[in-house]
């Protein structure tokens, strides 16, 4: 789907969400979402925001899991993703703080495998993601599963790409200072969700996108594994569609 510009396209992403939290609030069921982070899905949830605020949307039965967290990271740091979804979307609405889940960067090394194994039972315990949003690095990572990913990966903690920490370096005031590792939920587990929308705005972005929708399913773009998904939308703005 390719929209004019961000804006619209971040607009009718926001729309969808909030059917979907409709739609199951009248079954009475939880609508379980999968979020990402990035500048990617920044505008979307400021649209959830103004639609709780404006319109009513009430998050009391959604159930969230991120996709990553830096690894190690304090809850608290400035670039962590806990503080980003709180900025951006958790502060503002009538979500449970327990039904709240993001990667915990502070896990101990040695419990970081139980953890992970932890964090896809949680998943599975809440019925499974009905929803996933997701960005896409320049590397072809969705979350963070940098090139070598394969499609069965699961939740675990791998060592971030140089040119993932190059785009990060501005965020953490030089790359010398950007984590090593992250934590990230795997190519199967996103492909477990029932549904997936992958977004990518600016030109930037426009190579990637080409290899992820036009290139044969690979490790090296992790990203391309979404093809094999029965369920996936591709939402860009004209720019990241240029070269398809
Ligand atoms: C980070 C996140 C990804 C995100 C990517 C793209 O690496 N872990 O989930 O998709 O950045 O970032 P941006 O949306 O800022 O381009």
């Amino acid at each position: 789907q390719v929209y004019p510009d961000s804006e619209l396209a971040s607009v009718a992403v926001a729309r969808q969400i909030a059917d979907l939290i409709r739609d199951r609030a009248a079954e009475g069921r939880p609508a379980v979402l999968g979020l990402a982070t990035g500048s990617t899905p920044t505008r979307v949830y400021e649209e959830l925001v103004r639609l709780h605020r404006e319109e009513g949307l009430s998050f009391a039965g959604v159930v969230t899991f991120n996709l990553d967290e830096y690894f190690p990271m304090p809850p608290d740091s400035l670039q962590s993703y806990v503080r980003f979804m709180h900025e951006y979307l958790f502060d503002h609405i009538d979500i449970p703080a327990g039904s709240v889940h993001i990667p915990d960067g502070t896990v101990r090394p040695e419990d970081v495998s139980e953890y992970c194994r932890r964090y896809e039972e949680q998943i599975e315990q809440a019925g499974g993601i009905d929803l996933q949003l997701l960005g896409i690095g320049r590397t072809g990572h969705i979350g963070f599963n940098e090139p070598g990913s394969g499609a069965q990966s699961r939740t675990r903690l791998i060592t971030l790409d140089h040119i993932t920490r190059t785009d990060a370096a501005s965020d953490f005031y030089g790359e010398e200072n950007v984590p090593r590792r992250a934590l990230t939920m795997g190519v199967g587990s996103i492909l477990d969700a029932r549904q997936i929308i992958m977004m990518a705005w600016g030109e930037g972005k426009a190579a990637v996108v080409k290899r992820t929708v036009e290139g044969e399913p690979t490790d090296s773009v992790p990203a391309t594994y979404l093809q094999r998904h029965p369920a996936v939308q591709v939402v860009l703005d004209e720019a990241a569609a240029a070269e398809l």
